[in-house]
């Protein structure tokens, strides 16, 4: 039988209030630094999918922000057992349009060991666009493995594997509201 998920949190880490202060917070810096601007969010599925939301959402209520906010997204799969990624990474699914020429905001749940994000600011910045910067809703610095730029950060988080608000452990958890780190047996279920 199933284990009945609630018993299975050890403990939030961040709220649903904390979550939403960070992002109204980092909303405020993109507008501020991209006012009058065209500006494509690219989030990165599946994990940033509520954090681009809501962030979009935000910065659309700033009314001396960005002239146009566009959405797109682009899938990755990186290489790794279910909590540490391996830094090979994959692009499983292609934005739906070109970025060249234009202001580009990657956007992303987390930052562990920074070989993600590497590899798409690499990856993305040989498209031409206009600029191109990162907003992180979490920032693990512990296990960095390479140094990667992160221009707007939400929380950092402690050094634990983390799920809920768009993180997975093997695909379960993304929806929960808040940031919740798993009781150890979990893993091992
Ligand atoms: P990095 O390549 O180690 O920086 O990790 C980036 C990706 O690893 C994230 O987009 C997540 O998919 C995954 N990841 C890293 N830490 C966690 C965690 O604590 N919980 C869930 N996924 C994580």
């Amino acid at each position: 039988m199933t284990t009945p998920l609630v018993t299975t949190i050890e403990s939030v880490i961040f709220s649903e209030e904390a979550i939403a202060h960070a992002i109204e917070r980092m909303a405020q810096e993109i507008a501020r630094d991209y006012a009058g601007r065209e500006v494509v969010l690219l989030g990165v599925l599946k994990g940033a999918v509520f954090v681009t939301a809501d962030l979009a959402r935000a910065l659309d209520r700033i009314p001396q922000g960005p002239s146009k906010i566009e959405l797109d997204f682009l899938g990755v799969s990186s290489y790794g057992n279910a909590s540490r990624s391996s830094g090979e990474v994959r692009l499983v699914q292609d934005t739906s349009h070109s970025i060249e020429g234009k202001h580009v905001l990657v956007v992303e749940d987390i930052v562990d060991n920074g070989l993600t994000l590497s590899y798409l600011r690499m990856m993305l910045g040989a498209r031409a666009p206009a600029s191109l910067a990162a907003a992180v809703l979490l920032d693990k610095p512990f296990n960095r493995r390479v140094e990667v730029p992160v221009e707007y950060v939400g929380l950092t988080c402690p050094d634990e594997f983390v799920v809920g608000y768009g993180l997975d452990y093997q695909e379960r958890y993304r929806t929960l509201p808040y940031v919740a780190k798993l009781r150890a047996e979990t893993f091992t279920a």
